[in-house]
């Protein structure tokens, strides 16, 4: 990690202490030792996305899954159902308490796929018991998280992967490629466009009254540390990312992918400002749209984050403006290129035609790049076989953490209305206490931050 600020550093000891689990040794040690034995893994947050992530893993040969854990009783049943299922036994031990899963020995990978604000604490304590780690993105809830995370992670030297996929996409791969080999010339500008409004995925609405939660549920374990509300089906199960109590909205929700891709296509230096582990704005200006505080969805619904980079590069994120496409664009001296998932346009015909022909003549296009980007064809392939190799994965803890960075600023700055600077070495805002204090949120008893 970059040297943190003497707050931060702070807030990272204490998040490192709070996820208190005890330190235990690793179940399997891998790598050149044992290239014969399966990974095993277990899977923390079985929802919307933590059952898509156990089907990759369930189906990947490489690993085993021993267990499950998850605070609706509902949920975690589904999910050892389907494990014990898959491997035709009753082996798989649910757990409604992720902390009595990490002490396990015989465990060597979690899987993360909570909601947001429940990231940080298991992914750090699951660092500190010696797991490698895939978590979701956005990497965390708040800024700090973030930081806390990284220095867990790299003071335990764990294996991370980010939810963060689309690198692991050949359209993303090709647009990123081209930037970062110069094919547009230096990078002058970078435009982002990501979802707005809210997307009502559970068909809750956003005005259904508070009520009992189901008795599937530990809901005080499900709100865990942030700040305790009344139980309401709008903001529970999915539609969480819509109330800054537990998510960020569009902009939280979208930022670990399409700003994510951005900074990869910046970080040859040469041409952007990479490299993107260390990545990050100067200058950040934002305006946002938010529903009055007291609704059940109070996250922002349109918003316009304008940050200056390093080397002149005007970048925008930008969620229901017209004009800002959706996926990532970078706008060189020399040309640009547009991706988004299932879409890939060029300056340069020849580049869609060499995309359209398919992967083959991608990668035989690769080949005369100087500045080679990794490759990865598949996710969770990647994390599995880092964990043997103990190598970086295509989306480590690092990068997520500088993904999601402008989009955390973008929100204080809207917050507080006014143009925020922003030190990047030191992760630091400069000269601005109010918004110093909104990167980092209380933790609600008896979880600590
Ligand atoms: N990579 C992607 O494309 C992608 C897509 C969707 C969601 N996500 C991310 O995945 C994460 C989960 O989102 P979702 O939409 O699946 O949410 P969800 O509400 O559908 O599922 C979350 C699950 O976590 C459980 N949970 C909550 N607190 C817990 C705790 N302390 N311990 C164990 N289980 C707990 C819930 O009961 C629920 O089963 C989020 O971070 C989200 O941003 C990523």
């Amino acid at each position: 990690m970059q040297s943190t600020s003497k707050i931060n550093r702070r807030d990272a000891l204490k998040f490192a202490a709070a996820a208190a689990v005890p330190m235990v040794l690793p179940g399997h040690l891998f790598g050149a030792d044992a290239p014969s034995k399966k990974i095993t893994m277990a899977s923390i947050g079985i929802g919307w996305q933590g059952g898509g992530n156990l089907g990759n893993f369930l189906h990947n040969d490489d690993c085993r899954v021993l267990a499950v854990a998850d605070v609706d009783s509902n949920h975690l049943k589904e999910a050892a159902d389907r494990v014990n299922k898959r491997y035709e036994n009753t082996d798989c031990k649910p757990y409604k308490d992720f902390r009595d899963l990490l002490a396990r020995k015989d465990i060597d990978a979690v899987c993360i796929s909570t909601p947001d604000h429940w990231h940080s604490i298991p992914a750090i304590a699951a660092a500190n018991a010696k797991k490698d780690i895939f978590c979701e993105k956005p990497l965390s809830h708040t800024l700090a998280e973030g930081i806390a995370m990284v220095e867990a992670v790299q003071r335990n030297d764990r294996i991370w992967q980010t939810g963060s996929w689309q690198r692991s996409v050949l359209n993303f791969r090709w647009a990123a490629g081209l930037v970062c080999n110069g094919t547009i010339g230096k990078v002058k500008r970078v435009e982002v466009g990501l979802p707005s409004g809210h997307s009502d995925f559970e068909k809750t609405g956003n005005s259904k009254p508070d009520s009992a939660p189901p008795t599937s549920l530990d809901y005080n374990f499900w709100v865990g540390p942030s700040q305790m509300m009344p139980f309401n089906p709008c903001r529970f199960h999915k539609n969480w990312r819509w109330n800054y109590n537990t998510g960020g909205g569009q902009l939280m929700d979208w930022i670990g992918h399409h700003c994510d891709i951005a900074h990869w296509g910046l970080s040859n230096a040469k041409f952007g400002c990479g490299p993107d582990d260390a990545i990050g704005p100067l200058e950040i200006s934002a305006t946002a749209e938010f529903p009055p505080k007291t609704d059940v969805w109070n996250t922002a619904g349109k918003y316009h984050i304008a940050c200056k980079y390093p080397n002149n590069i005007e970048f925008t994120i930008a969620g229901g403006y017209k004009e800002i496409a959706g996926g990532t664009k970078w706008i060189g001296d020399n040309g640009w290129v547009h991706v988004n998932r299932g879409e890939f346009s060029a300056s340069n015909p020849e580049w869609e035609k060499t995309y359209k022909a398919g992967k083959k003549r991608v990668e035989a296009a690769e080949q005369k790049f100087d500045f080679k980007l990794i490759a990865s064809t598949n996710h969770f392939a990647n994390f599995l076989d880092c964990i043997k190799s103990r190598t970086k994965t295509i989306t480590p803890i690092e990068i997520a953490h500088r993904s999601q960075t402008p989009g955390h600023l973008g929100y204080i700055a809207a917050a507080v209305g006014r143009t925020l600077k922003w030190d990047a070495a030191k992760q630091e805002i400069v000269g601005d206490a109010e918004a110093t204090k909104m990167l980092s949120k209380k933790f609600r008893a008896p979880w600590t931050a």
